[in-house]
């Protein structure tokens, strides 16, 4: 049996700090020098971090023992307001009660006739571009994503403007839960309040979707119309917030992160200008005008891009979980209640696991299967891996191959800065030009 690495740290706040001042360096740090276990990292009070790096230990985690773990309440004074007891936070019976009643929405009968609902969109979207025109991609593919998932999941049609709001009050919400070293080694009674920009943010996200639910017809097969019946069969099973919530955590889980892969598979992409010139060739090859859910099967590589861009930049870059009693976990012993973080952005990129893992390597994926490698977790894994991960594959895919069929998007810095917070976000505006095809 043994204590977990402890790296060196400052004698009195541990190592926890160093983590919390640059989280995705200090994750690359220990990444590479203890690729087989897990790591303590020890904070001034409380019982600090352990960080698993072992794929192995992170199945056992997410899939084999999953019933010994459960999803830790992350910051509950920031996240509480945000989403509430939404499918991402929820647990117990109150989550499997809510994962059955949702899943409908997302089988695969019923994305099929998603298809040109996206290329549609996304369409709408370049319809107002000229050659030429500098944005900033992410904020452009936040209003497409959130417009798409609204229609598809909650069935209203939001404006550009209400997209708008959602997708700029994710960044606000985004920096206010950011890692921060006075997030991480400061005691729960010591937290700082949340800063004004995100209680506005939060209340921004409640207008839109007080009129999510008043623009709603019932009667449908999306994920309001399917809540709203399970309510009104057995109304005790559900709390007040149930609608408030669910919608949030919608809009946020679902745009946020199609958002998110599709602006760094662009930035990636233009990079590299043989993968870009790769894409751009089977596109010309498979698709007749815009694309069609008929199409998907042939775009083999516009996968590859997505499955790659999902190992290199992950935009869900660590999970949490905490042992609901002592545990064993490989050679390990942990405490109940330890925090236990998983981290795709250190487990994706180890050395140990991947070949040249800092190249950006599309054709890696052509022979493998992304389900059967154990270091690769984008979409988690076990009970509570995404619900979303196949409508997101095939949304990303729809969108890349309608944008590459008319137009070249190209980044035009060559690094992102990024920080850690739910999801792994853009700090600054992401610029890019773009040019007809
Ligand atoms: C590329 C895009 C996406 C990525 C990388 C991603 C990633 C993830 C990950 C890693 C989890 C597991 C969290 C954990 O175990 O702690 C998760 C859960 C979840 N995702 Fe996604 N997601 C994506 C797209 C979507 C979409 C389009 C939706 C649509 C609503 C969605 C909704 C959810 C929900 C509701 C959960 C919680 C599921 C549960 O606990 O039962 N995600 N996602």
């Amino acid at each position: 049996m043994h204590a977990p690495h402890s790296p060196p740290g400052d004698p009195v706040v541990g190592n926890a700090l160093r983590f919390a001042r640059a989280p995705l360096d200090y994750l690359d740090a220990i990444g590479d020098a203890y690729a087989d276990g897990i790591v303590h990292l020890s904070g001034a009070v409380g019982p600090g971090i352990y960080v698993v790096l072992d794929p192995g230990l992170v199945q056992r985690v997410l899939v084999d023992d999953h019933g010994r773990y459960r999803k830790p309440g992350f910051r509950p004074e920031l996240v509480d307001p945000l989403v509430g007891e939404g499918l991402l936070t929820s647990g117990g019976d109150h989550w499997r009660r809510q994962r059955t009643t949702l899943q409908p929405a997302f089988f695969t009968s019923r994305l099929r006739g998603f298809g040109d609902t996206i290329v549609d969109f996304t369409r709408a979207t370049t319809a107002g571009w000229t050659d030429g025109d500098e944005f900033d991609l992410y904020r452009e593919l936040g209003v497409l994503t959130v417009r798409i998932i609204s229609r598809l999941l909650l069935g209203v049609d939001l404006s550009r403007a209400d997209a708008a709001a959602v997708g700029d009050a994710m960044l606000d919400v985004g920096e206010g839960l950011a890692v921060s070293p006075g997030g991480v080694v400061r005691p729960p009674w010591l937290q700082t309040p949340p800063p004004r920009e995100y209680q506005q943010a939060i209340r921004e996200l409640e207008d839109v979707t007080a009129r999510v639910v008043a623009m709603h017809e019932p009667g449908g097969d999306d994920v309001l119309s399917l809540l709203e019946r399970a309510i009104a069969d057995d109304p005790d099973a559900f709390p007040a917030d149930e609608l408030r919530d669910q919608v949030m955590t919608m809009l946020l889980a679902g745009h946020e992160t199609t958002a998110l892969t599709l602006t760094y598979a662009l930035s990636l992409l233009s990079w590299n200008p043989a993968a870009r010139a790769t894409l751009h060739d089977e596109v010309d090859a498979v698709v007749d005008g815009a694309p069609r859910w008929e199409d998907l099967a042939a775009l083999d590589y516009t996968e590859q891009v997505i499955h790659e861009t999902l190992r290199v930049l992950p935009p869900v870059w660590a999970l949490f979980r905490e042992p609901l009693a002592d545990v064993r976990l490989g050679d390990y012993r942990l405490p109940a209640g330890a925090p236990l973080m998983l981290p795709q952005w250190a487990i994706h990129r180890s050395p140990r696991h991947w070949d040249a893992p800092d190249e950006f390597d599309p054709g890696r994926w052509a022979e493998t299967k992304p389900a059967e490698v154990p270091a690769y977790f984008p979409f988690g894994a076990g009970p509570r891996a995404c619900i979303g991960r196949q409508l997101a594959i095939v949304e990303s895919k729809l969108i890349l191959a309608t944008l590459f069929a008319d137009w070249d998007v190209e980044v035009t810095v060559d690094d992102l800065p990024r920080r850690a917070a739910i999801t792994m976000q853009p700090t600054e505006a992401v610029p890019a030009v773009v040019r007809r095809h």
